[in-house]
């Protein structure tokens, strides 16, 4: 099948190679000619496990393709994805600027019989509005055929969850265009749904909403915890295994980031009050989250009589999750721009988003090479990110380097046998009991 993606962001790019991978006949559109010229050359403008692979191998199949034409992508297309960003806007609500530019840009150039599907993620209603703009500007009268296609990719896990995702959202009020993009994803042998244009574009806001309100209901969880002196840990662990609840996402820290859940739980609440509905639980959500990302500053006031001017603390990990350089919302910028403020010198490591990093927190800290470096002389160790090299951390040789070793865990992902195996050392984890030797 002949498929144009117009966007090569995280969701276009991965959606782009995978249907490349499983056969179609693919062209992806973007305005940044930049961009373009990478991707041609077989150059991921993200890091993504696992993309670039199957972008070097497509591209030489030839059944990948980028430009920057939306009519040379479009010719002769019969699926057009649009996957623009939908971010947010100053009021919390969704900016639909890009997808509305986008439907016009695709309007001048849409055949007949073409469907349009809508992967980005935008508020109930909008597949009927960007219809609309579609039509208002063809140069014929053409009778648009939308389809609402929901993305639930993982960045870090974008190109597996996207050929082996657990299921495929196919929202149309035309039967004809929602059976034709189910054909599309055939060769993936994922259950596919098909609802209504309006049910799709809900569940993909209530699935993230939903997933944000289970982390932040675990920290609030994980702070009881803390109070009483339980285990939050054991707690999700024996709460996971009633598979109503589910293990997943039950991982108490300090908070929820990226490009998703954040916006996606405001968007929804935003929405929600215009239609008249208060989500108050979603504001809760929220709140909790805001909460959580300043958690480790918390604690290490705490610990330091409520003064960090002239301490040093080493931030490891800056990332909003791993095995991504992605910084967008990370908990780790209102985590420095808070030890600032309260006069910390802060050295801070991440193996791979130093580069987006420094664009966001700027000289706030200081960035080291490796995790030896950022603890060097360290009053305190504040673990932001779950990378592997972190988790799996020489405490004893870290302890080696610090002064005295105090170390606030905001992933509950170092090894306890490791810590205890040391002498004179602070370790505070998340909503579980600290030890202290
Ligand atoms: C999310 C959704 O999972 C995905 O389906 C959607 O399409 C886009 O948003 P992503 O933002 O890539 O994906 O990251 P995810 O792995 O879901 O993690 C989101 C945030 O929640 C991270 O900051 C992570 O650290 C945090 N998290 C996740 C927790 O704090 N605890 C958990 O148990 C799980």
């Amino acid at each position: 099948m002949k498929v144009a993606i117009l966007g090569t962001g995280y969701v276009g790019l991965s959606t782009g190679v995978a249907l490349a991978e499983i056969g179609h006949d693919v062209c992806c559109i973007d305005v940044d000619g930049e961009k373009i010229k990478q991707l041609n050359q077989a150059v991921s403008p993200i890091y993504e496990p696992g993309l670039e692979e199957l972008l070097i191998r497509n591209l030489a199949s030839d059944r990948l393709k980028f430009t920057t034409s939306h009519r040379d992508g479009v010719s002769g297309a019969e699926i057009v994805i649009l996957a623009v960003g939908t971010p947010q806007g100053e009021d919390g609500a969704a900016d639909l600027t890009f997808l509305e530019q986008a439907a016009k840009d695709l309007a001048a150039h849409l055949e007949p019989n073409t469907i349009v599907v809508i992967k980005s993620t935008v508020p109930v209603g909008t597949n009927d509005e960007v219809k609309r703009i579609i039509e208002a500007n063809c140069s014929e009268e053409v009778s648009v055929r939308i389809v609402s296609n929901p993305e639930f990719l993982r960045q870090g896990s974008a190109m597996k969850d996207t050929l082996e995702a657990e299921r495929i959202i196919i929202g149309s009020d035309d039967q004809g265009a929602a059976e034709k993009v189910k054909e599309m994803y055939r060769p993936l042998h994922v259950p596919c749904i098909v609802t209504t244009l309006r049910s799709a574009e809900m569940i993909k806001y209530a699935s993230n909403a939903f997933l944000a309100t289970k982390i932040s209901f675990i920290n609030g969880i994980a702070n009881l915890c803390e109070a009483v002196g339980a285990d939050v840990n054991d707690v999700a662990r024996g709460m996971g295994m009633d598979k109503r609840i589910g293990e997943a996402f039950l991982q108490a820290g300090i908070g929820y980031g990226g490009s998703c859940f954040p916006k996606d739980v405001k968007a929804l609440y935003h929405a929600a009050k215009q239609s008249g509905k208060d989500l108050g639980l979603l504001a809760e959500t929220m709140k909790i989250n805001e909460e959580q990302r300043v958690l480790l500053v918390k604690k290490a006031l705490n610990r330091f009589n409520g003064k960090l001017t002239g301490k040093k603390i080493a931030m490891l990990g800056l990332a909003f999750k791993p095995e991504t350089d992605d910084m967008r919302e990370a908990p780790s910028i209102e985590m420095a721009k808070l030890l600032h403020e309260h006069g910390a010198e802060v050295i801070a490591y991440d193996p791979v988003a130093t580069k987006n990093a420094k664009k966001v927190i700027g000289d706030r800290v200081s960035y080291a090479c490796s995790i030896l470096e950022a603890v060097n002389g360290a009053d305190a160790v504040l673990i932001v990110t779950e990378w592997d090299e972190i988790k799996q951390l020489d405490v004893a040789g870290l302890v080696e380097k610090m002064k005295h070793p105090i170390i606030f865990d905001g992933r509950n992902c170092l090894d306890e046998e490791k810590i205890r195996a040391c002498q004179n050392i602070e370790y505070y984890p998340v909503g579980r009991p600290a030890i202290i030797l």
